[in-house]
């Protein structure tokens, strides 16, 4: 694939998600010599921008110097066009410079060529610049691929909406949609671990797993945020998306091959199997202020309506009916403003079936996605030394220790690698995206019909009251012992 002449168009360009991440994956790929050989890069945006603004907007979240030789290579790579986003001047002038492009890498009929258009935009100007795409820029004789961003609608409804509107644009395989969460390493690894080792699988059913939870915290508020986040909400922004992704690759059945058909076929599949999440097995929450003043409360941002109602917290419970999972609750939590940064998927197993050792606690698999890629097994080893006691120990993969020379990389370095690759496998399809708003859409309607009132929880704690309750009380989930810990391995 590396003599594909490329054009990747990167549509707001001047904004947030380009600057943070798009333009940092795009140099981390070049340094990595993972961009095919004759690359061009266009930014497209509304804001007009000379050659030295544009140059320290796109670099800002670099972590390498401006001078470096790597930078100044990558930034000849680098074009820049301001236009309005439903003009059709500035699209074909876009169309102009792409072309002027191509001719200087060395265009010819025979040599195979990619358009890839990322638009890292607002959902408020998707649909347009779709269409000035298709109108004004496509080009049928090549291969062309879009990226797009959540959010995909805001409810079943409106994202069938959009789905109708994108797809009356472009063919289904020439839209990449991202879920971030589908580029991490250790959720890429799911697969891996599920499918390449016997003892995972042999166990990986209702017979021996008693719950599973999809955990994601994060230590600070919507802050500057609150605008977007309080027309969303907790559910809509990291459940409905990155924890259902997560949950379908754990639930899946085993995918025919790895073909991203196959795998995207399977996950589709669990997902049809989720019954509708209730109102009753959910618990909701939104943070308020700390007592000693220092960390304010979702309602104290100026971009928060001081009557919202958003839940910035919330856990609820899930059920696959299959015969894989009958029975199997499945926790979902995700809340901002809590005590921690952690992201883990936890596989709690059912009790021991003999009597040989009295009232053991539970072995539990435990995969840690972030921070710090790790992968334990909490298990019962007799308490080295003398005593015939038994201890909770565990079996660890800690990857920042067993893989020390290697640098992980951020999951947009990954996912657009895959769409240089054209492949798939690792972007949301619209039939899942479809059966993920199904799942969600009755729960958030009701939230917003009934006006649910989440409970508040303190900024930095560890949730609503009843957080800790709840997976005992909702999923059968047991502690194994206040005092057992895992703790990740220091490096050395
Ligand atoms: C985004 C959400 O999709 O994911 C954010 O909109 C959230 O609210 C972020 O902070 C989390 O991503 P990561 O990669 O930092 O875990």
């Amino acid at each position: 694939k590396h003599d594909v002449l490329t054009t990747i168009v990167v549509f707001g360009a001047s904004g947030d998600l380009a600057k943070k991440k798009t333009y940092p994956a795009l140099f981390h790929l070049f340094q990595q010599g993972l961009l095919p050989k004759r690359t061009r890069i266009i930014g497209y945006a509304r804001t007009q921008m000379d050659r030295d603004k544009f140059v320290d907007r796109v670099t800002s979240f670099f972590k390498t110097d401006l001078s470096n030789a790597d930078v100044q290579q990558f930034l000849a790579l680098c074009a820049y066009v301001s236009g309005k986003y439903d003009k059709d001047e500035d699209f074909q002038r876009l169309r102009g410079e792409i072309d002027a492009n191509e001719m200087q890498m060395g265009k010819s009929d025979e040599q195979e060529r990619v358009h890839i258009y990322y638009l890292a935009l607002p959902p408020s100007v998707f649909v347009s610049v779709g269409e000035q795409i298709r109108n004004n820029v496509y080009d049928a004789s090549c291969t062309n691929r879009v990226v797009i961003e959540k959010p995909f609608g805001h409810d079943l409804q409106s994202s069938r909406l959009l789905s109708k509107a994108i797809g009356s644009l472009f063919a289904e395989d020439e839209i990449y949609r991202i879920d971030h969460y589908l580029g991490k390493e250790m959720v890429k690894n799911i697969l891996a671990l599920r499918f390449a080792n016997v003892f995972y699988e042999a166990v990986w059913n209702r017979h021996y797993i008693a719950n599973v939870q999809i955990t994601f915290k994060e230590p600070f508020g919507t802050e500057g945020r609150g605008g977007y986040f309080d027309e969303f909400g907790i559910i809509r922004d990291v459940m409905q998306n990155h924890l259902l992704q997560v949950l379908s690759i754990v639930a899946m059945h085993p995918p025919k091959s790895l073909r991203s058909e196959d795998i995207r076929d399977r996950k589709t599949e669990v997902l049809r199997r989720i019954l509708p999440i209730q109102l009753e097995d959910t618990l909701l929450g939104q943070y308020v202020g700390t007592r000693d003043g220092t960390k304010l409360g979702y309602k104290d941002d100026d971009t928060v309506p001081k009557d919202s109602i958003t839940p910035t917290f919330a856990q609820c419970v899930l059920h696959v009916d299959n015969e894989r999972w009958r029975g199997v609750p499945w926790v979902m939590k995700a809340g901002k403003a809590l005590d921690e940064a952690k992201m883990t998927i936890r596989i709690q197993f059912k009790d021991m079936p003999n009597a040989v050792f009295p009232n053991l606690a539970r072995n539990e698999l435990v995969i840690q996605v972030s921070p710090k890629e790790s992968v334990y097994i909490k298990t019962i080893v007799k308490e080295p030394g003398l005593s015939t006691n038994l201890a909770m120990s565990e079996l660890d993969l800690s990857y920042h220790k067993r893989y020390q020379d290697v640098k992980i990389p951020d999951a947009y370095a990954t996912l657009i690698l895959d769409v240089l690759n054209g492949d798939h496998s690792n972007f949301v399809r619209s039939d899942e995206l479809d059966e993920a708003w199904r799942i969600f859409t009755p729960l958030l309607h009701q939230i917003d019909s009934d006006q649910v009132v989440p409970l508040p929880y303190e900024y930095g704690s560890r949730g609503p009251k009843g957080v800790d309750e709840f997976a005992t009380e909702r999923a059968g989930y047991k502690l194994s012992s206040r005092e057992y810990h895992w703790q990740p391995r220091p490096s050395s």
